[in-house]
């Protein structure tokens, strides 16, 4: 879909919210780092595309956290995967806008992605749910390392200090989401949004799809940008089906011409 094919008036009216807000919350997935080039988790060309991995178990058995405990080796080899579709890749104008948009507005980035884009973009508020691919940290004692990627790893890798197993810092399927962030989540929510923003998320979790459908039943502007229909669809005011980073230049642009003007 090209830019003129987006509902113009959408895109002044989400211009116009961001001229107005103070608060905005961002939920990101999958979708905005698909124009960097990484395969999405679910739909075309989706990581998670087969029934079952080539160890005969389905993903989210692989990627669990007791298979990481009885079989590191499977876990690791598609933790392996999942960092080298990232590797090499770089944040795209999606995230730098979003980052842009911190100097003139309270922003909270909350993503499920593991690739540190929005951070190498110079967002500042991120909670990265599912934490971060890079960082990595040993299973039994306090040793923990941020690396660029996985290439100078023996997989699975273990701690140079006492030699039990290294993890990377993220959520495997069956374990808690870090308290931390939950309070830090928390705490934004107590500060309240005045717009709720979902790109490139299928918003299966609940913690995911919730800010979306609670700013829908507290009357404030909710707007979804992705292609596909979700979970979330019928609790965006303003829905784009298009691409985060034509969409987000386009609402940008208007942002911008329109700032300029006030200024
Ligand atoms: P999914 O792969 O489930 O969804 C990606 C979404 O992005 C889909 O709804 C696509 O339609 C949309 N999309 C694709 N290209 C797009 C584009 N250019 N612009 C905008 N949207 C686009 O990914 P997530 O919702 O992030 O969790 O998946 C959530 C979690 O599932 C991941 O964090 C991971 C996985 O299990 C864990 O590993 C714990």
């Amino acid at each position: 879909m090209s830019a003129q094919n987006l509902d113009q008036q959408a895109v002044e009216a989400v211009a116009d919210g961001w001229l107005q807000a103070k608060r905005v919350l961002f939920i990101t997935g999958a979708g905005i780092s698909a124009e960097s080039g990484l395969p999405t988790y679910r739909g075309i060309g989706g990581l998670y595309d087969e029934a079952e991995t080539e160890d005969n178990m389905p993903i989210e058995e692989a990627l669990s956290g007791p298979m990481l405990l009885n079989r590191p080796d499977i876990t690791w080899k598609h933790l392996l995967q999942i960092e080298q579709s990232c590797r090499g890749a770089h944040y795209n104008r999606a995230h730098a806008i979003i980052a842009e948009l911190e100097r003139d507005l309270d922003v909270t980035v909350l993503t499920q992605n593991v690739d540190r884009f929005h951070t190498d973009a110079g967002s500042q508020n991120v909670i990265d749910i599912h934490g971060d691919v890079h960082d990595l940290h040993c299973t039994d004692c306090t040793y923990e390392i941020t690396v660029p990627d996985y290439s100078d790893l023996q997989i699975p890798p273990h701690c140079p200090r006492c030699h039990a197993l290294m993890r990377p810092s993220v959520v495997l399927f069956g374990e808690m989401l870090e308290e931390h962030k939950l309070s830090h989540l928390a705490m934004e929510f107590q500060a309240g949004f005045d717009m709720v923003i979902s790109i490139g998320t299928s918003s299966l979790f609940p913690y995911i799809a919730e800010p979306m459908l609670a700013g829908q039943r507290a009357g404030i502007t909710t707007v979804e940008i992705n292609p596909d229909e979700t979970n979330v669809s019928h609790a965006a005011k303003y829905k784009f089906s298009a691409s985060a980073v034509e969409t987000l230049e386009a609402i940008f642009s208007v942002y911008k011409e329109r700032l300029a003007a006030t200024t």
